[in-house]
């Protein structure tokens, strides 16, 4: 790989170890993937923020970075952590919550903004084409497929190098040849909803494992939907990028055809059982202003039943966009949380057994990830079960 005169000091460790690590991490990688040289990016999202999900593991390494001046070069943001500052932070014990805000402090001393959301493009938006180094599948997809900007899907170890360096290798979807689609998904039936959206992104992400498709028959989705089937798509297989309006060239493309029972098994097969759930959550992703709208006007003058709680999840910058929606969810007796989701946190532990869902992403990972059994369901249908 070509390194410039100032790359290469950083190489040999004359801006200090910190940056001599980071350096180390991108071109190893990019030697992996026959990378030729760096690119500036405009700005990175780290993953690995969840004291839940690492643990102690990294927190050595993160203060070792610290010590020795590494401070972000681009614009950076992070993940969701393991618990909201409100209402989950009281229910957790001490060494939980310091181990949590170790993480985000040490974070923030590195000059990452703790937006703690897997949807840093509704506090940020990346124009299209810029080059970005995001970790977080759901986000990565979601700026190369809807907002056009050009981002590989990172690792949390090479997304915070990039943030530290301001520069990531020029491999992969950095590519244009390689932001092309190579397989036409031709979805038949008319897909009505969010949850049959996600499940048409678990059903095809499996077959595609790390291919682009070209996906034709959605008609006219919203941006929470394309959230909904990029979240899917890279949840069960490794798609870092889907196509879905444009009219090019598809002769020589192969053709995979998606019925309406490969949605209606996929829906069944994320729903492992028909208990009531202690857990309704919804906001995985997490949520746009206008899904907790969407919320609020569905729970106009309902309540709560008292056996399930709800949780809708967001970044603190939508919740406080939308704060007279949220008055009305709080008002029925749900939970807007910020900095946080049920995957990331320990559900298992506060005593959910089940959860019910609009995310097919979360379906997926709640039997394993939270040892909690599952129910993937529409927002109205999930809202009719909860609420009196
Ligand atoms: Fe975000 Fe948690 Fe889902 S981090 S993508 S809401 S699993």
């Amino acid at each position: 790989m070509y390194l410039t005169s100032q790359e290469e000091s950083i190489y040999e460790g004359e801006y200090g170890w910190a940056y001599q690590v980071a350096i180390k991490i991108l071109v190893r990688l990019g030697e992996l993937f026959g990378a030729t040289r760096l690119i500036p990016i405009r700005s990175a999202h780290v993953s690995g923020v969840s004291y839940k999900t690492l643990g102690e593991a990294p927190i050595d390494f993160f203060e070792a970075l610290l010590e020795a001046g590494a401070r972000a070069k681009v614009p950076t943001t992070a993940n969701p952590s393991s618990f909201d500052p409100e209402y989950l932070a009281s229910m957790f014990p001490d060494e939980l919550m310091e181990g949590q805000s170790r993480i985000i402090g040490l974070y923030r001393n590195m000059g990452i903004s703790p937006t703690l959301t897997c949807t840093p493009y509704y506090i940020h938006k990346p124009q299209s084409e810029w080059h970005l180094a995001w970790a977080e599948s759901s986000a990565s997809i979601y700026a190369n497929s809807v907002l056009r900007a050009w981002t590989n899907r990172d690792g949390a170890p090479s997304a915070l190098a990039a943030a530290l360096i301001g520069k990531t290798p020029n491999y992969g979807l950095h590519q244009p040849e390689n932001r092309e689609a190579e397989v036409l998904i031709k979805v038949k039936p008319a897909l009505k909803n969010k949850v049959e959206v996600g499940a048409l992104g678990i059903h095809v992400g499996k077959l595609l494992k790390d291919e682009v498709p070209l996906l034709e028959g959605l008609y006219n989705p919203t941006g929470d939907q394309l959230k909904q089937l990029g979240a899917g798509l890279a949840t069960s297989g490794m798609t870092p990028m889907f196509h879905y309006q444009e009219q090019r060239e598809k002769r020589n493309l192969e053709t995979i055809t998606v019925e309406k029972e490969d949605i209606e098994n996929t829906i069944q097969s994320l729903s492992t059982t028909s208990e009531p759930p202690d857990l309704a959550f919804i906001g995985c992703p997490h949520c746009s202003a206008t899904e907790i709208e969407e919320v609020a006007q569905a729970l106009e003058g309902k309540k709560l039943q008292k056996e399930t709680e709800l949780w809708v999840c967001t970044s603190s910058y939508v919740k406080k966009m939308a704060q007279k929606y949220v008055e009305v969810i709080e008002n029925a007796g749900g939970h807007v949380l910020c900095d946080t989701c049920a995957v990331v946190t320990w559900i298992k532990r506060l005593g959910f057994g089940t959860l019910m869902t609009n995310s097919a992403k979360t379906a997926y990972y709640a039997p394993t990830f939270n040892g909690v059994d599952a129910t993937l369901a529409p927002l109205e249908t999930m809202l009719k079960q909860v609420t009196s």
